[in-house]
């Protein structure tokens, strides 16, 4: 055998037998090469095509449609398309393709093609996708099994009590609600708390969180799929189905896009649910709350939230109102949170320092309840042996957001120019001050909080000019 020969017999072997598609055409637009990796791609023979003009075999392409084509006539290569087709027995395929220009005389050109087929390892990505959404799920629902109920919603404030109260209302019928705050405000608490009071207690409570899916993988996950419906996809209930005769708790309703919107809209209307890519009309028995951290009306006014599915959900209207509307809670979950962090963490903390209080009561609360929470949380793991949280206890980010608003000792400002004497007078003074207030102007009460003779105390109030006329 010749050289020429061998290479041939083993340029063959490889192109029947490596798991590429490689389709070669000549200048007239003949197949020379299709080996068995792509046959079995497109679902045809090799003997169908081989020795066949290209777009005699595939009617629906032109010579400019054609990558083939349009390579072997404009000389340039195509580098990794993603191409997506049904072949001949209807299968969905996705395939990253090249094509090259082959020269085949001086003056003639013909092209080469290679095509990966993709479609099993996007199976694999869905799937994981997939499982990794029921994991995500199943820790919350792990959460979901303590239960929460309207016992454990801390708050006497009125517009707080006010919210609880319909919420309560709202645990008696099915309507659908539409419970709005900003952001740890407590909506999934609530939410809870009216599956758990309503006579659906027994049934499932299944939450969904609309902004953490894109919206292909939503609409399947709560609507369900049918085999074969798209690539990958399997026989499974949606969570409509699952939740039957429970609550369905859709998270973020604003993070769905417009689209699912309309589709949420319309099962919500007919009352019965349709799987993607299935006939059967299944029933719904699910009571719906969804939940959204801005203001719905602005919402609809921005085209966030369609305005018809805004008025089918906000049949019963929950507000909750921000912590910094409601500051007089604060002890209360202060004292919730520390008892709560005190089991968890076998501690014995008391209550807050004097400084740390006043900044709560200051603070603006961006994050609301769940901020509080993680703060109390954060302090509980820096306290060793002492029973009360002081500024030290929190980071020094914290640190400097919840004490910079307040005229506190430690602001001690430096630009000013003064001299270390100046600033420790300062600070002296407004220890005084803040003991006398705290003792009522009581000055042995507050000589002895700052543990100084009540006579040091004296003299210095009248350093300071602080002592009140008699
Ligand atoms: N009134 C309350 N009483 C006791 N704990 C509360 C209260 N409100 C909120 N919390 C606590 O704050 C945390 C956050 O609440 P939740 O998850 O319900 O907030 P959310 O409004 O759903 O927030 P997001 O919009 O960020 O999802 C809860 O884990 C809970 O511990
Ligand atoms: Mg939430």
């Amino acid at each position: 055998m010749t050289m020429n020969l061998i290479y041939k017999s083993i340029i063959e072997a490889i192109i029947q037998n490596i798991d590429v598609g490689i389709h070669v055409i000549d200048d007239k637009g003949t197949t020379v090469i299709y080996n068995q990796a792509m046959a079995d791609m497109e679902g045809l023979q090799i003997n169908d095509v081989v020795g066949k003009r290209l777009l005699d075999i595939f009617p629906s392409l032109t010579s400019e449609t054609s990558t083939l084509y349009r390579v072997m006539n404009t000389r340039k290569p195509i580098y990794n398309t993603r191409q997506t087709y049904l072949n001949k027995h209807g299968k969905q395929i996705k395939t990253i393709n090249s094509t090259i220009p082959i020269k085949l005389t001086a003056s003639k050109y013909g092209s080469l093609e290679i095509a990966k087929d993709i479609t099993k390892e996007q199976e694999l990505s869905k799937q994981v996708e997939y499982l990794q959404h029921e994991l995500a799920t199943k820790d919350v629902e792990d959460d979901k099994l303590r239960g929460y109920t309207f016992k454990s919603l801390m708050g006497e404030d009125e517009k707080f009590q006010n919210s609880i109260s319909i919420a309560k209302k709202a645990a008696n019928s099915a309507s659908t609600v539409l419970i709005y705050g900003e952001t740890g405000t407590g909506k999934e608490l609530f939410a809870q708390s009216i599956h758990n009071e309503s006579s659906r207690i027994d049934k499932p409570f299944i939450a969904q969180n609309c902004a953490a899916l894109p919206e292909t993988l939503l609409e399947g996950i709560l609507f369900g799929t049918v085999k074969g419906s798209f690539t990958g996809a399997i026989n499974r209930p949606g969570l409509f189905e699952q939740a039957s005769g429970g609550t369905l708790l859709l998270d973020e309703i604003n993070s769905m896009g417009l689209q699912l919107q309309a589709k949420l809209l319309r099962v919500l209307q007919e009352g019965y649910v349709r799987r993607v890519g299935g006939l059967n009309e299944i029933p719904l028995d699910v009571r719906i709350i969804a939940t959204t951290n801005e203001e719905p009306q602005e919402l609809v006014q921005k085209g966030l939230l369609r305005k018809d599915l805004y008025y089918r959900l906000n049949v019963i209207a929950l507000n909750i109102p921000p912590l910094r509307e409601r500051k007089k809670d604060i002890p209360a979950l202060v004292e919730h949170f520390i008892k709560k962090y005190n089991m968890r963490l076998k501690k014995d903390i008391w209550y807050l320092s004097n400084d740390v209080k006043e900044a709560f009561l200051h603070y603006d609360w961006p994050g609301n309840v769940r901020e509080l929470e993680n703060l109390i949380e954060g302090a509980a793991n820096m306290i060793n042996n002492e029973h009360i949280i002081k500024p030290e206890h929190f980071s020094y980010e914290v640190f400097n957001k919840m004490f910079s608003n307040i005229q506190s000792t430690y602001r001690i400002k430096l630009e000013e120019n003064k001299s270390l004497d100046d600033i420790l007078e300062e600070v002296e003074r407004n220890l005084i001050n803040n003991a006398m207030s705290e003792c009522g102007g009581n000055v042995s009460k507050s000589a002895e909080k700052l543990c100084i003779k009540r006579q040091t105390l004296q003299h210095k109030l009248k350093k300071y000019g602080m002592l009140k006329e008699e």
